[in-house]
């Protein structure tokens, strides 16, 4: 076979940095509070911190997804029109898809287009999936909604797309903004194509606290290197014993909230941003939500933004769910 590109990648044009610095020194010049985009967790070591918070006793929400496609996958595949053509949002490691993947293997020849802002996460995933006889991948270095459009463009007629949202990384945005999210992926597909969407559903407070600070204080570290990343990649001066990660659950709007808080009154220097701030002692930078849901509302999301809802899979250890989603 004529070696087809593997990974198209991105323009790492200069720009990138400087968008990383912008979108820095927006969050923390907030007059309220300050904040700093989740997305920017994820470099190198963010992600290996990340893949170690998944084996953590405390935190179910990965295995909970694994055992739903372990138990569910081959139903879940019987549900779609074949053939189909699967994009996945967010490679991740590709542990979870290969268990989907194999099932829908069994039904047909399958083009597998992972995509991913990380580079890391896409060559992880290749080597996971890349060995599978009946499958064939092209991963996409891109943000979710570009990397879709370009799979969605490469499809050919009668070709049924499957969109993987799984981890749950639909609970990084608030309500509103999920349901946005929605629908734009929606506004990529035709009908009758299929979104599997994962969710982490509502538990009691303790457990989703301790899942988000846990006792090696992994979660922490994982917070924490977003200011080492900074450091790093900008020219920072952060003082890192000078921050403490912080969980805490918002009951109105369910969410977890990460937070790193200032244990004393500071100034921080971000040479490459040209940027100057203060945090008071006992301030806060927030750096992620985690919403959580009620199955029924999963439903009602879907529904009020282009989808109908063909099937939910709960898992019984961990309050989970997969929910399979039919664009309307
Ligand atoms: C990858 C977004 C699903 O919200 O649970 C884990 C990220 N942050 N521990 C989540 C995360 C802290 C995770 N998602």
């Amino acid at each position: 076979m004529a070696s087809a590109p593997r990974i198209i990648a991105a323009n790492t044009a200069p720009e990138i940095i400087t968008e990383f610095a912008s979108d820095v020194v927006v969050g923390l010049s907030q007059p309220g509070q300050k904040e700093l985009p989740s997305k920017y967790l994820y470099d190198e070591v963010g992600s290996g911190l990340f893949d170690v918070i998944c084996l953590l006793p405390e935190y179910g929400l990965s295995r909970a997804g694994m055992r739903l496609l372990q138990r569910h996958s081959s139903e879940i595949v019987a549900r779609l029109q074949s053939p189909v053509v699967v994009a996945e949002l967010g490679s991740g490691s590709g542990v979870k898809t290969r268990l989907l993947l194999e099932a829908l293997s069994r039904q047909q020849r399958v083009n597998y287009y992972p995509i991913d802002i990380s580079l890391s996460a896409l060559n992880r995933c290749q080597q996971e999936i890349g060995q599978m006889d009946q499958v064939s991948i092209v991963g996409f270095e891109r943000a979710y909604l570009d990397g879709l459009q370009e799979v969605a463009a490469r499809r050919k007629d009668g070709e049924r797309l499957l969109v993987l949202f799984l981890g749950s990384t639909i609970g990084n945005f608030d309500r509103p903004a999920g349901d946005q999210f929605l629908r734009e992926v929606r506004a990529v597909l035709q009908k009758d194509d299929a979104l599997l969407l994962a969710t982490d559903l509502e538990k009691p407070i303790p457990q989703l606290l301790s899942a988000y600070d846990d006792a090696a204080g992994v979660t922490a570290a994982f917070d924490m290197n977003l200011l080492a990343r900074i450091n790093r990649e900008l020219d920072a001066d952060f003082d890192l014993s000078l921050f403490k990660h912080v969980a805490r659950y918002d009951q109105s709007e369910r969410r977890v909230e990460m937070h790193l808080q200032s244990k004393a009154w500071q100034r921080i220097t971000i040479r490459k941003a040209g940027f100057r701030f203060y945090l008071r002692e006992g301030e806060t930078i927030w750096t992620e939500s985690s919403h959580k849901y009620n199955p029924q509302e999963v439903v009602q999301m879907g529904e009020r933004t282009g989808y109908r809802c063909d099937g939910q899979w709960f898992d019984t250890e961990w309050p989970f769910a997969q929910n399979l989603f039919f664009a309307v």
